[in-house]
């Protein structure tokens, strides 16, 4: 069940009853079940990142640092097992860079330990430092989008703020608040009035079954639109801020994000409303500097596309609703470029979508 205490909420954890088994929530089950998926070796964890049980750039790299963690435990000492582990899991999904820096953060361990117990010690830890640390830098994001929103109320004469968002860069993203949703949760605390249009997020729904999931749980109050809503509400000024997460943020600020992200940025673009872009520092690949070169999109499987996940006659269940021989695509990301982009809201402060910006609040990446 969820903690009565938001702050204690985790989308990842290490089973209180054997250390040997890393817990996390089956998010493809949600909102119709809320069922606890035990991960029991690397593989498991593969599965659970390749089949979205997990998803979110963030909760991505975490899953892979506890997998290799359990990676460990089966290795004995077997550095070669490991870094096998650590190529399967870098090729489960291709989009989200913070699954590089997860891994290469963890393999680290393999120079330090000099036997099979201090590598499984030392791989626990390093998986559960990624995981505190990540709910350290939403906080941070969370205080930093704060001042946007709190900037935006002050003129609003006691209406709500209100905000819109794409796919879920949510506390189920990460491991606790989110990336997009930490300002807006931070505001709700604040007694800031917000309201949040959450967009639908075809094909794998991740709006309407895990953001207004996790607004609804926090009280915050939403509205679901389909994903073709928001030009419409930006045209009759029903959006003030558009804030959506990051899967891949290169150097010079563009942003790779759930498909469809790119088009809500044309439009806020043409309607001149602030669109921000909320991200952890591990999501920035500073080795990339044109998105759409650069960044690989991932492709998932068509019956994605063909196929909703829904509730009929009380029992959760899975419905085709094309033709058994459409021909389909299913892009899962696109690239908004940095020009599109307002400001990036990050742990350390935000900045403007450019190298310039970014450097300014990470001058330690000058010459990487
Ligand atoms: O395919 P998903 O559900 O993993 O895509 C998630 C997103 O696009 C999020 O917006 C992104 O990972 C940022 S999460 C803080």
């Amino acid at each position: 069940m969820l903690p009565k205490n938001p702050e204690d909420f985790r989308t990842i954890w290490l089973s209180p009853d054997d250390d040997a088994v890393v817990q996390i929530i089956d998010q493809r089950l949600l909102p119709h079940e809320y069922r606890i998926h035990n991960l029991k070796s690397w593989q498991d964890g593969v599965v659970a990142i390749a089949d979205m049980y997990v998803r979110g750039a963030p909760l991505i790299g975490a899953t892979a640092a506890w997998s290799l963690y359990l990676a460990a435990l089966a290795a004995d000492g077997n550095q070669s097992e490991i870094r096998s582990a650590a190529k399967a899991l870098l090729e489960s999904r291709p989009t989200a860079v913070n699954l590089r820096w997860a891994v290469e953060r963890v393999l680290k361990c393999l120079d330090s330990a000099s036997n099979a117990d201090e590598l499984r010690r030392l791989t626990r830890q390093e998986a559960e430092r990624i995981c505190d640390e990540d709910v350290e830098i939403s906080r941070g994001i969370g205080d930093h989008g704060l001042t946007l929103i709190a900037a935006i109320a002050a003129k609003k004469n006691d209406e709500p703020v209100n905000v819109l968002t794409h796919c879920n860069a949510g506390s189920l993203a990460t491991i606790n608040w989110g990336t997009a949703t930490a300002p807006i949760y931070f505001a709700h605390q604040k007694g800031i009035k917000i309201h949040v249009w959450v967009d639908e997020t075809r094909p794998r729904n991740q709006g309407s079954q895990l953001t207004a999931w996790e607004l609804a749980a926090n009280n915050v109050p939403h509205t679901l639109i389909v994903d073709n809503a928001g030009g419409h509400l930006m045209q009759h000024g029903m959006v003030d801020l558009v804030i959506t997460g990051t899967d891949r943020t290169t150097r010079c600020g563009d942003v790779a994000n759930k498909i469809g992200t790119y088009l809500k940025a044309l439009a806020a673009h043409d309607n001149a409303i602030p669109f921000y872009v909320a991200l952890p520092s591990t999501t920035i690949d500073w080795n990339s500097r044109d998105g759409i070169a650069e960044i690989p999109i991932e492709e998932r499987d068509p019956d994605e596309v063909s196929n909703v996940y829904g509730i009929a006659n009380g029992k959760a269940t899975v419905v085709r609703t094309t033709a058994p021989n459409t021909a389909v695509s299913n892009y899962a990301f696109d690239v908004t470029p940095a020009r599109l982009v307002t400001g990036l809201i990050t742990e350390r402060g935000i900045c403007d979508a450019s190298e310039g910006g970014l450097l300014s609040l990470f001058p330690e990446m000058q010459t990487a």
